[in-house]
């Protein structure tokens, strides 16, 4: 029984330890129950009484001296690998942050802002009125009495009997001109609701009405105003229409087109081959809706206008279908 040689032997395993995988190893190598020094013990019983005694107790000095030593060694790595692992952890405060998401507005709130920046510098104030109206302010009052036939155009979603959603922005006219007296020079943007779906109708849209009321305001008033606006908002050279049309609430009226900014005015499927488009209505204010409102059209005149928000950012933009300002896609709202 030679424990020299145990000793060197462990003596080498212990010192050829470099990783955690071989602290494991020699710890069974030496110290498992088939282990080196298991064996040693084992091997003590075929010793005589005398040397069993000495022997035996240095061969368990040497196994307490193994066991301390990979303790030893084991606790040297677990500090490696919590300290490796802080490392991880640490924040890096020199590292470029995460920049957060900005949303951006909507194509039709840039419309509005587009046309309000236009028509205020043209000396007109917004005024709003609410969505949910009274048929009184919707209809009657713009001289569409009940069962006349041009509500069939506008029909809507009925709230409460003599309550509807606002068919268009024009009940505003009449709000602003129960209030005050003129001079008015008023544009009123916001939601209106029609019973209507297709590719270029939604049941809700926007609309920006405009009114302008003083003494003297001619029809050559409506079409200079309009001008400018159309020039500003779709470029200078863009061919302007003015076309005869009716409203219930403005005399003479009038459609105003622009020439199709896709084909040039050709002929395309977006002008459906007319080479125009139809932007606005408007005309002049009726005499019987100032006699309502209390105005008395021998001493005043103004006109009117009322136009789709959609309808321009669409061709502005060059959108080809309405509902893609409502799926709230990000990959959309985000090219404006
Ligand atoms: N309110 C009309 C519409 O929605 C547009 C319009 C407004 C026409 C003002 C004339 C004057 O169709």
């Amino acid at each position: 029984m030679d424990v020299k040689t145990l000793k060197e032997k462990a003596v080498a395993e212990i010192s050829s330890i470099k990783s955690v995988e071989d602290l494991k190893r020699v710890g069974t190598t030496l110290l498992g129950r088939k282990g080196l020094f298991s064996e040693y013990l084992q091997e003590l019983k075929t010793v005589n009484q005398e040397q069993r005694k000495s022997l035996g107790q240095a061969i368990n000095e040497l196994k307490g001296w193994a066991e301390a030593k990979l303790q030893e060694l084991e606790a040297l790595y677990k500090k490696e690998e919590q300290e490796q692992k802080e490392r991880e952890s640490r924040v890096d405060i020199t590292m470029p942050g995460n920049r957060p998401l900005l949303g951006k507005a909507h194509p039709i709130t840039l419309t509005f802002r587009e046309m309000e920046r236009i028509f205020s510098s043209l000396g007109f104030e917004v005024a709003e009125g609410p969505n949910i109206e009274l048929d009184y302010y919707n209809f009657e009052a713009l001289n569409l009495p009940k069962d006349h036939p041009a509500r069939d155009m506008q029909d809507t979603f009925y709230v409460a009997p003599g309550v509807v959603l606002r068919t268009h922005t024009s009940p505003v006219q009449i709000r602003v001109m129960e209030r005050q007296l003129p001079p008015i020079r008023i544009i009123a943007p916001g939601a209106v609701y029609r019973h209507d779906q297709d590719i270029s109708h939604t049941p809700m849209f926007h609309q920006v009405e405009g009114l302008m009321v003083d003494r003297n305001v001619r029809f050559s008033d409506l079409k200079g105003i309009l001008t400018i606006f159309l020039h500003e908002m779709f470029g200078e050279n863009v061919p302007l229409r003015f076309r005869p049309s009716y409203f219930p609430f403005t005399e003479p009226s009038a459609e105003v087109d622009i020439g199709c900014v896709i084909c040039g005015g050709k002929g395309c499927r977006v002008c459906k081959e007319t080479g125009w488009l139809e932007i606005l209505g408007s005309g002049m204010v009726h005499p019987e809706v100032f006699r309502i409102v209390g105005y008395d059209p021998e001493e005043v005149s103004g006109f009117a206008f009322g136009m789709g928000v959609e309808r321009i950012a669409m061709i502005k933009y060059g959108i080809d279908d309405i509902k893609q300002f409502y799926y709230n896609d990000v990959r959309f709202l985000a090219q404006f």
